[in-house]
């Protein structure tokens, strides 16, 4: 399973989101946190602004849709260039459907799960999607801290994955440092979401490296 850094820009200077890409160029995607103020109570930007990133950056975007509704307005973003889409299951009427869809436009096909949610009812249906979001803190938020009680929930999805002997990658999201990196990467998650930890420091690119490195040598499936 490839090791992935995925910087959120929540915590960047949104007012220069092409510079603040440019500073992450170690990354393997560029996270992207759409919001609505519904489905969690924060407001960021939507598919404007994100045709504007994908126009203006040759980092891949990785785009984390928090939103109500995600049947309807998740299509767009595919057809926009994400490279990855991702919707959250407690707001998708029909995950399978739109997941689908989402292939078809030519996009990854990610499913979210908040921390509460259980990954059980979708084991049977990990074929039809190329990664689980398994948020390790409540999301709406940057800067929270890693919640360990979903540490089990990444395990359970991995070993489920080797089982059936798929390539779908495990993404956590929130709270991702060089403190809890490895932990989350022994659980068996592959893709790592981080916000302040990569955009607070001095040097974005070597913390990147720094992640990539604890994380790879934690990894175990
Ligand atoms: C939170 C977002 C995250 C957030 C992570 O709901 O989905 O992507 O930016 O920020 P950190 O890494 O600071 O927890
Ligand atoms: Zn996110």
């Amino acid at each position: 399973m490839p090791i992935l850094i995925s910087p959120s820009v929540l915590n960047a200077d949104l007012a220069n989101l092409t510079d603040e890409i440019g500073r992450i160029g170690a990354a393997d995607f560029v996270h992207l946190d759409v919001m609505d103020n519904h489905f969690v109570p924060n407001i960021t930007f939507g598919l404007p602004v994100v045709e504007r990133v994908l126009a203006t950056t040759s980092v891949p975007a990785d785009v984390h849709l928090m939103i109500e509704a995600p049947d309807v307005w998740a299509p767009g973003y595919a057809e926009a260039g994400a490279a990855s889409v991702t919707f959250h299951a407690e707001a998708s009427n029909a995950p399978v459907r739109l997941a689908r869809e989402l292939r078809a436009k030519g996009a990854r096909a990610g499913l979210a799960l908040r921390p509460a949610t259980p990954i059980e009812g979708y084991l049977d249906l990990l074929d039809e999607f190329d990664m689980v979001l398994v948020m390790t803190v409540e999301p709406g938020f940057g800067g929270q801290s890693f919640i360990t009680g979903t540490l089990p929930k990444i395990r359970r999805t991995r070993s489920a994955i080797t089982a059936r002997g798929g390539d779908i990658w495990v993404q956590v999201d929130g709270g991702i440092s060089r403190d809890t990196i490895g932990t989350a990467a022994a659980a068996g998650a592959n893709m790592f979401v981080a916000g302040s930890a990569v955009y607070s420091a001095e040097d974005p690119n070597a913390e990147i490296t720094a992640l990539r490195a604890a994380a790879t040598s934690a990894y175990t499936s």
